[in-house]
């Protein structure tokens, strides 16, 4: 049997924004195979959660296609098209949004399970719920049971959100900044119970997060695909994108990582941006779209002709002068200080915080 990998091939989506649209998410290829993790990473705007959606058909791509098993999930008639939703569910980024205030966790769970007819009868509802609550670590049980969301804390609510996304027993998760609104201290706990489910239950993941460490630790064994501005600008192997970046703008995401982790600090090196600010969608640069950014931008190339993904090194990589450098079997231009404006290294506040 083929697998049932979930694919976005060449995705767009345009928002109307009063009279004009702006493109959120621009020509968009991933494929995700059971049991896999594929980490979006980028700056606040750059369209992941928006990609996250369409992957879990909650939005209609304005262009491209998603596949599931092969088939364009909005060809599906009216089953199949449930069943879809039901085999990939999203785990939203605010558990306190999400988690209706008046259900007990016990309400929130079982609600799923009864509708969908995945248990039969009350006691065989409440030995499920026992069973999704021990998985997300929720143990005991019956000590969370009956408590409501405003009871619990922002670990215990997102755990609660990843046990209904289970009920239903999906093939993919969409993990929208899953662990961003808890502490650091549970957010290796979380993300630890989010490894086994992939390894356990062989769940695939489109986990979405703006910080690089963090994609390091989830998804070493997968795939990083950083987005800028609506486009993936480099896609690849985790290992091969921490240690050895390739676009400028990776590079500038590692840099900004303050945590002293030994690889990801060895792959930093001294790249200096021009601008610290992100062009709007409503005016997105021509060429490159990074390219008023970027330290080894070039004149009436970078500003004139969008580059694309080409493979490179173990992965794919938008960038003109990372290709021909490469093609001419010169290692990166060094990445030093920009050529105009105020030369500065992304921030935290710029979007990329370990901390969250
Ligand atoms: N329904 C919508 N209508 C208009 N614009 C939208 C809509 N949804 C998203 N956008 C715009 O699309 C762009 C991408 O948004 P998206 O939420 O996908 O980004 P993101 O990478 O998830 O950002 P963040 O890290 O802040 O969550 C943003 O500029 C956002 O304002
Ligand atoms: S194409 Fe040019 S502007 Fe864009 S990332 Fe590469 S060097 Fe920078
Ligand atoms: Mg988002």
């Amino acid at each position: 049997m083929p697998e049932l990998q979930l694919a976005l091939d060449q995705v767009t989506q345009e928002f109307r924004v009063g009279r004009r649209s702006v493109r959120a998410v621009d020509h968009v290829s991933l494929t995700i195979a059971p049991g896999q993790v594929i980490c979006l990473v980028g700056e606040s705007g750059s369209g992941k959660t928006t990609t996250g959606k369409i992957a879990a058909g909650l939005l209609k791509p304005t262009a491209g296609s998603v596949r599931f098993g092969g088939q364009d999930i909005w060809q599906l008639d009216h089953d199949a098209f449930r069943r879809f939703r039901r085999a990939v569910q999203i785990i939203h980024q605010d558990p306190y949004a999400s988690l209706n205030p008046v259900h007990t966790v016990y309400d929130t769970l079982a609600a799923p399970l009864q509708h969908h007819g995945l248990t039969r009868g009350q006691a065989a509802t409440l030995r499920r719920v026992h069973e999704l609550l021990t998985l997300v670590d929720l143990t005991p049980p019956e000590n969370f049971l009956w408590k409501y969301p405003h009871q619990l804390s922002g670990g215990q609510r997102q755990r609660v959100a990843i046990a209904r996304a289970l009920t239903v027993q999906p093939q993919f998760i969409v993990a929208d900044e899953a662990t961003s609104m808890v502490d650091v201290s549970i957010r290796v706990s979380l993300l630890n119970t989010l490894r086994r489910l992939r390894d356990d239950l062989g769940v695939g993941f489109l986990f979405i997060t703006h910080d690089l460490a963090i994609a390091k630790y989830f998804g070493w064994e997968g795939s990083i695909a950083v987005m800028y501005l609506g486009r993936v600008v480099e896609i690849g192997p985790t290992p091969a994108l921490i240690n050895t970046p390739q676009h400028p703008y990776t590079r500038a995401l590692l840099a900004a990582i303050p945590e002293p982790d030994p690889d990801l600090t060895r792959s930093k090196q001294k790249l200096q941006l021009r601008s610290l600010d992100i062009p709007s969608l409503l005016n997105i640069p021509p060429g490159c779209s990074f390219h008023p950014r970027c330290p080894l931008f070039e004149a009436g190339l970078c500003d004139t002709i969008v580059p694309e993904l080409t493979p490179l090194d173990g992965r794919r990589v938008a960038c003109h002068i990372v290709a021909r450098e490469h093609a001419n079997g010169h290692a990166l231009p060094p990445a030093a200080a920009g050529t105009g404006g105020e030369s500065t290294a992304l921030s935290p506040s710029s979007g990329l915080n370990p901390s969250g």
